[in-house]
């Protein structure tokens, strides 16, 4: 069993986070996760407090295990913040935020709701401020991971950087698709990691097969850290398939697709260059549209049930790294 002060806070079995993924991490893929004994998490920003209240209700009525609501606060009304960030910390364990500066006034919200705080960073400054407002544990996320990143170097110098600033628990991030790089991360004094890509290709997430096809047939080497999907968030360099960026690039016109947006149920145009999650209700050139992969990607071989994914990945670093103690 891998024990880490991650899985006791949490109360997990395994210490393995499925990342929050937009539409890509519907309830029945946090939820898959959480009865693996994982932490599931499901995305909530972009959505009114009922919406996100429904969407929680719906995850928890098919798990009793642990999961995080994530939180990407520029996507949030600032007017309904609050109240969003108190309607989570009422249903999930583990309220979770990405892409802002650390913000006290949220955590206190998230530790009146009864839930856990957690900041996905990627420096040693963001992961003391993280920690500074009060966060019970921090993701420190490397350049090798995939969708947005906040990193600007390899996850290991992160990890040291991070794991000397703050004594909270920290969840590695970025490049891990393997057993063998969970195991690494561990061994390097992560109490976790934080899993994106591989669960891209999960039974339950529900990507777009074209999309999943081109993951299983890619490798490392064959993502791109860019900022060509700018469209809808500017200045926010991610990580993605490198084929993705030179089909935006060739492609002629200014739309590229459709996609459904997964709260108000409406179809919405997906402009060339614009960021969006590809889940199987999008439509038109999938090869153009942003293909979020981490270096991690390599790892996926095949579309696996959510739970075969943390029992593989848990399985292979136990036994790597039993071989070390
Ligand atoms: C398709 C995709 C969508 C993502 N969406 C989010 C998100 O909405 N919120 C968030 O905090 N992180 C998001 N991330 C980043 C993850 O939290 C994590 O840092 C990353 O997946 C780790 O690298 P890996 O993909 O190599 O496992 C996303 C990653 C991917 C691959």
């Amino acid at each position: 069993m891998l024990t880490t002060r991650f899985t006791e806070l949490v109360g997990c079995s395994v210490p393995i986070q499925q990342a929050g993924m937009a539409g890509l991490s519907p309830p029945r893929l946090a939820a898959a996760v959480a009865e693996a004994g994982g932490l599931g998490t499901a995305s909530v920003y972009g959505a009114t407090p009922t919406e996100i209240a429904a969407l929680l209700d719906t995850l928890r009525a098919q798990t009793a295990g642990a999961f995080g609501a994530n939180f990407i606060m520029r996507f949030v009304d600032p007017a309904l913040a609050h109240e969003c960030v108190a309607i989570a910390a009422d249903r999930a364990n583990v309220v979770e935020f990405f892409y802002s500066d650390p913000d006290a006034a949220l955590v206190e919200i998230v530790h009146a709701g009864g839930a856990l705080a957690c900041w996905q960073v990627g420096s040693r400054e963001e992961a003391v401020a993280a920690a500074a407002a009060g966060c019970d544990f921090i993701v420190a996320q490397g350049i090798e991971a995939g969708g947005h990143v906040r990193g600007r170097i390899g996850l290991l110098a992160l990890l040291a950087e991070v794991l000397e600033a703050v004594d909270v628990p920290v969840l590695a991030a970025g490049g891990i698709g393997t057993g063998r790089a969970m195991a690494a991360a561990l061994a390097a004094g992560a109490d976790g990691v934080r899993v994106g890509t591989r669960f891209v290709a999960a039974e339950e997430a529900g990507a777009h097969p074209a999309y999943v096809q081109a993951l299983i047939a890619a490798e490392a080497q064959d993502t791109a850290y860019t900022d060509v999907f700018s469209v809808g968030w500017p200045n926010a360099p991610h990580r993605c398939l490198r084929s993705s960026v030179e089909a935006a690039q060739a492609f002629l016109g200014e739309v590229v697709g459709e996609g459904l947006d997964r709260f108000s149920g409406k179809r919405f145009p997906i402009r060339r260059f614009q960021s969006v999650t590809i889940t199987e209700t999008a439509s038109g050139v999938i090869d153009a549209m942003s293909q979020w992969a981490g270096e991690s990607v390599g790892g996926v071989k095949r579309v696996q049930p959510a739970a075969e994914i943390v029992h593989e990945l848990a399985g292979d670093a136990e036994q790597l790294l039993r071989r070390w103690s």
